[in-house]
């Protein structure tokens, strides 16, 4: 436990009791802090000191950059350059994203057919993906959120590559491992095209026996990427992706260290994408409750720390999220700030006071003369906005 001022308190901290105040007020409920407003509430009510606990905490505050006198060492990147905008970078990640989508389809038709998938398009694709993410990765992380409630396939795992490509830049990953990390994941969801229909589709809840069905697609994406010529990392990603660090997992029921920090990326990142994807059956979930739902899964199922880095890496208030200003506008993230994740560069669509569309406008939060702050995340759901409409308007090119 740890106790701190209330100015240090982020939202995605645990808080654990008040320790000091000026009034009386009790907090009945220990638990994360979701929102800036939130935070505000607290400090309005006389709340001066908490104590949180970091090992809940879902988000750190990104470290301050070295003084320049420091040299780093050459090897390091820094995991948050950006060489383009996003604008200048949206229409080739789009390209790559629609290119991803057709690939995916002729894989399945291929397997179907009873074909060898072809590898060589789904390498370069994969290369096309870092390099795009590595010009500015705001713009394929805005395409993970732009779904397609019936596309979960083939976007799922379009989405687990790029985020994976994303998150492996973060931790200074060699380049030509982020190639095989962003490849396994393009593909590590493919033998679900043998598993039949009925249970593929099935909208919530399986039986005992159609969920012993749907393990064995992991075991069918390993046969499908060695068949095809593929080995490492790829083929693990493929075939243990739903593997737990405690042997709780599937289809080999491996444990710890027999589980590499590649599949332990992959396996995160797998259960983060399909948490926060829309389906015909439900809405997705917000980033911040998938977090939460992960950390209660450390350490028995996933490792911490790669989950901690991993949150740090997305960030409670994602590119391609909507979120809600404390002027009541509401917009889409569109640009990360990752010295300070609360203020990021929001575009503006419409009025939660008026209820209705307004004109675009880009927000620069860090602005100094910025007068609004990020209040919530919004659902999509919440105000009946038509995102799709939105995207094509003003974001695509
Ligand atoms: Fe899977």
């Amino acid at each position: 436990m740890k106790v701190i001022p209330i100015s240090q308190l982020l939202p995605g901290m645990f808080v654990q009791s008040v320790t000091k105040q000026t009034g009386r007020i009790k907090i009945k409920s220990q638990g994360w802090v979701k929102t800036q407003a939130g935070i505000d509430k607290l400090k309005n009510v006389g709340i001066l000191e908490i104590e949180i606990d970091p090992d809940k905490t879902l988000i750190e505050s990104v470290p301050e950059k070295e003084p320049a006198n420091t040299p780093s060492p050459v090897t390091k990147r820094d995991p948050w350059q950006k060489t383009h905008s996003a604008e200048q970078e949206m229409g080739k990640a789009k390209k790559l994203y629609d290119e991803a989508k057709s690939l995916q389809i002729k894989a399945f038709k291929d397997i179907k057919a009873g074909r060898d998938i072809d590898i060589a398009p789904f390498r370069d694709l994969a290369s096309g993906f870092m390099d795009s993410v590595f010009r500015n990765q705001d713009a394929l992380a805005c395409l993970t959120q732009m779904r397609q409630k019936d596309a979960y396939l083939l976007e799922h795992s379009i989405n687990v590559s790029i985020l994976i490509s994303i998150f492996a830049k973060h931790l200074n990953i060699d380049k030509d491992i982020i190639e095989q990390l962003t490849t396994g994941a393009l593909l590590h969801d493919i033998g679900k095209i043998k598993i039949p229909d009925a249970v593929l589709n099935k909208p919530g809840r399986f039986t005992d026996e159609e969920f012993t069905i749907m393990k064995n697609h992991a075991r069918f994406s390993k046969e499908i990427l060695q068949a095809a010529g593929l080995k490492g990392i790829a083929v693990d990603i493929a075939g243990m992706h739903h593997e737990r660090l405690d042997g709780k997992g599937y289809p080999f029921g491996k444990k710890g260290d027999d589980i590499s920090q590649y599949v332990r990326m992959a396996s995160i990142v797998d259960v983060y994408d399909a948490l926060t994807a829309e389906r015909v059956y439900k809405a997705g979930m917000e980033p911040i409750k998938a977090f939460k739902i992960l950390k209660e899964g450390c350490p028995d199922s996933f490792d911490s720390e790669l989950l901690t880095k991993f949150i740090q890496c997305i960030g409670i208030h994602p590119v391609g999220t909507l979120v809600k200003l404390s002027s009541q506008k509401v917009g889409l993230v569109t640009q990360s700030n990752p010295a300070s994740p609360l203020k990021p560069v929001v575009k503006t669509f419409y009025s939660a006071k008026h209820g209705r569309y307004t004109q675009v406008q880009d927000i620069d939060l860090a602005h100094k003369k910025s007068q609004d702050t990020l209040e919530s995340a919004v659902k999509t759901n919440e105000y009946n906005i038509d995102l799709q409409r939105f995207y094509k308007n003003s974001i695509l090119p």
